[in-house]
């Protein structure tokens, strides 16, 4: 099968093109190559490659020459950055994703939207979001995703399309840009800098390999029903002062870095999900955190010469404009 995978150069789409490369399919990639997508990621794996925007018609339809089914894990997807400025947020996310649906129709091509718990918002204590849940996104990136959701159910139900959408949780693992969460401290701790905690630090996310997830981005493609939204979260829920803690002790830094800043505004304080519906399709997630974790430390240990180049340039104006008043 040839397969289109938007976002191939990025953290998740990146390890789902050498897992579906691996695994015998013929991979057109399409990226285009925003601050967060690097080439370098998928260095020495087979592939057609297609610089350009999901947005772009011309582009997409290029790239998905002869492809019978594209997985779209092109996004803006940094929250900060959406509560900065929202705008290229919902072009690639909202506009791109209808695009896509555009080609997905013209086509016949079957369409995954790797989408986000964000769509559900905060969740209270004991409650896990199950797919039929209404839709409460708090930040303008979870509200760009929740539209891009919306037009692929709008598409399967007014055209056909044959769509499928998985909601992931908070993904982990080496070759993510460190402006999230785990490669952040992990990076900061390792040089020695502060480690920013919003808030309280209470607040909790469910950790999920990025192996893990792929695997069930996968399954879905093969088995997944048109219509239907599976929910893809590994159950590890841990506060994130609890993944600092971690980080702190498994990179040897000081724990002094660790500093309470100012929080995030419109924070969610919980994301949980209910995976019954893709554990009846057979996933199980196989990695523990704290084995996952422990991986992915020493992969930034050993990797100073993939993302250090990538802390230098526009991403010191960001860390600046994210950071410098809260460290103040
Ligand atoms: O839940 C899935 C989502 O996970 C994905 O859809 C998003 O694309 C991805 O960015 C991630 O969203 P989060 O906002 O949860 O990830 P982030 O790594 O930015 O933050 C994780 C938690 O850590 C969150 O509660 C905010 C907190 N945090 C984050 C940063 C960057 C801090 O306390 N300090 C920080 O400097």
């Amino acid at each position: 099968m040839r397969v289109l995978v938007t976002g191939g150069c990025g953290f998740i789409g990146s390890h789902f093109v050498k897992r579906l490369v691996a695994a015998g399919e013929d991979v057109a990639v399409l990226d285009k190559l925003t601050y967060s997508g690097n080439r370098a990621n998928l260095e020495g794996v087979e592939h057609a490659f297609f610089h350009g925007d999901i947005a772009d018609r011309a582009a997409v339809s290029q790239a998905g020459e002869g492809c019978e089914a594209v997985v779209n894990f092109a996004a803006e997807t940094h929250v900060d950055r959406s509560i900065l400025e929202a705008g290229e947020f919902i072009r690639t996310d909202v506009v791109g994703t209808h695009v896509l649906l555009e080609w997905a129709r013209a086509t016949g091509a079957r369409f995954v939207q790797v989408s986000t718990d964000e769509v559900y918002g905060d969740v209270a204590p004991g409650v896990s979001s199950r797919e039929e849940d209404p839709l409460r996104p708090s930040s303008p990136y979870a509200a760009s995703k929740a539209g891009g959701d919306l037009h692929v159910l709008a598409y399967v139900r007014t055209y056909g399309v044959e769509a499928a959408i998985t909601r992931g949780s908070n993904t982990y693992g080496p070759f993510q840009y460190p402006e999230k969460v785990v490669p952040l401290f992990i990076t900061n701790a390792l040089d020695g800098d502060s480690l920013p905690v919003y808030g309280d630090g209470l607040q909790t996310r469910d950790w999920l390999h990025v192996e893990d997830h792929c695997a069930a981005v996968e399954l879905v493609l093969r088995e997944g029903a048109p219509g239907e939204i599976y929910n893809v979260g590994a159950g590890h829920e841990l506060a994130n002062i609890d993944v600092t803690r971690r980080i702190v002790e498994l990179t040897g830094a000081d724990p002094s870095l660790v500093r309470h800043v100012a929080d995030r505004p419109g924070h969610d304080r919980r994301y949980s999900l209910d995976c019954a519906k893709i554990g009846a399709l057979g996933w199980r997630p196989e990695r523990t955190f704290e084995d996952g974790l422990a991986d992915t430390v020493a992969w930034y240990r050993d990797r100073r010469d993939w993302w250090e180049p990538l802390k230098a340039g526009e991403y010191r104006e960001y860390y600046r404009r994210q950071y410098a008043q809260r460290l103040r």
